[in-house]
């Protein structure tokens, strides 16, 4: 296998989106899209990722700082996506090995695609190659032109295509395999002439081809993962098509999730086998759930919670935060926040953790065994030791005492 990088472009400023926000951080399924197209990358060897960024680059480079494999790049004017490549050159120009091309904004991007690109690209020893996908509506991708035997000609943006280009249904997700030093070749000579005015990187293409060298076409690409997120309403289809997949692999791995439509699980929860998420729950953030558990209906389980198995936590009940041991059962209108729960501890209708006090946040722990009668409000931050009877309808802690 030859050395592999990966360039990702994520330095535009999305006007379509209409937001302050860079484009690559808005979240899918709790996660930036970015961080689904550097998973990706890895999968398929990638030891190191060149993100191209400008438009507040401060907060992606933030988002990521615990990423030691990415080397950021800045383009200070986003004159397109040929020109955003081009400002690699000082880190690849003596690189002589596979560089992939991809864009931030295609968070549905899979490693297997890659792996199927890049071993096309290995297999016809070509100079770039391209994975392609088929698309009922292709309008705003790029066209992919082939002559009468298959052979790729190039790409042709959707504002440049004829008339009848228009009518090509095979399209760029901007998934390229480039041998390095061919791309930077290319790129030194492209030029803005197109409706935009910018350094298009599809045009590097139709340069390589007229040079004699073999470029590539697979078509490898789903359709549904080949979305770009440009707006908004492309941004919540990604998300559709992204949650499908994560209650799949939960399903997959043994999770009973008993209305997949109505259900939203984020992509870095964890739960366990013979687990059952009943309908309308919802799993926001990194979240790690046992097996046996019931989970539902109208579940809020939030960001920082690890709940062991044998678990209940039933209707209207909200975890933020918190550890839950095996057995907990939390049944009807609770909130545990910021919360170390014991093993088999009974948590009694509407009751809860009142642990903001206007100003931060407090700890409550609650020893196994306890049982929590109805009603009862704990104010934090609090400590009850194992076997604690609390009578309904108390409020017990630090203002009551
Ligand atoms: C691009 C492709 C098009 C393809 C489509 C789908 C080109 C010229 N067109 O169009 O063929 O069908 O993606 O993936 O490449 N970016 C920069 N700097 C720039 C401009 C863009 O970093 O100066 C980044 C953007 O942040 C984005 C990516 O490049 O992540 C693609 O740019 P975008 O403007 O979304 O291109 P498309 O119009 O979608
Ligand atoms: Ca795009």
């Amino acid at each position: 296998m030859n050395e592999r990088v990966a360039i990702i472009l994520a330095a535009g400023m999305s006007s379509r989106m209409n937001t302050k926000l860079p484009k690559v951080l808005h979240e899918v399924c709790g996660r930036p899209m970015l961080a689904y197209v550097l998973d990706a990358c890895r999968g398929a060897g990638v030891k190191k990722a060149y993100v191209v960024v400008g438009y507040n680059k401060e907060a992606v480079i933030e988002a990521f700082a615990h990423d030691k494999d990415i080397v950021w790049v800045e383009q200070k004017e986003q004159k397109g996506t040929g020109h955003a490549v081009l400002c690699c050159k000082e880190h690849l120009a003596n690189f002589d090995g596979e560089t992939l091309v991809l864009c931030g904004d295609g968070p549905l991007i899979r490693t297997e695609t890659l792996s199927t690109l890049t071993g096309k690209h290995e297999s016809e020893k070509a100079s770039a190659t391209i994975a392609t996908a088929i698309l009922d509506d292709p309008t705003g991708y790029g066209r992919i032109v082939r002559d009468a035997y298959g052979n790729m000609q190039g790409i042709v943006e959707h504002g440049d295509c004829t008339e009848k280009q228009r009518d090509i249904k095979e399209v760029n997700p901007s998934y390229y395999c480039f041998n390095n030093k061919v791309l930077f070749d290319a790129l030194a000579n492209i030029k803005p002439n197109n409706v935009k005015n910018e350094y298009y990187l599809t045009d590097a293409l139709h340069l390589i081809i007229s040079n004699g060298l073999k470029v590539v076409a697979v078509t490898a690409v789903a359709a549904e993962d080949a979305i770009s997120v440009n707006s908004r309403a492309q941004l919540s289809e990604t998300s559709k098509v992204m949650q499908k997949r994560i209650l799949n692999k939960l399903m997959a791995g043994g999770v009973t999730i008993v209305a997949p439509d109505n259900t939203w699980i984020d992509a870095r929860a964890k739960i366990g086998q013979d687990t059952v998420i009943e309908p309308f729950v919802y799993i926001h953030g990194e979240v790690e759930i046992g097996s046996n558990c019931r989970v539902g209906p109208f579940a809020f389980v939030r960001n920082g919670t690890t709940i062991g198995s044998d678990v209940v936590l039933g209707v209207f009940t909200e975890i933020k935060n918190a550890q839950l041991g095996d057995g907990v059962r939390a049944r009807h209108h609770s909130y545990i926040g910021d919360a170390v729960v014991g093993e088999n501890v009974n948590i009694g209708a509407g009751s809860i953790t009142a642990n903001f006090d206007g100003k931060d946040v407090h700890e409550t722990r609650i020893g196994k065994d306890s049982y929590i009668g109805s009603g009862s409000i704990l104010i934090a931050p609090i400590e009850l030791t194992a076997g604690s009877h609390i009578k309904a309808g108390s409020v017990v802690g630090r203002e009551n005492q």
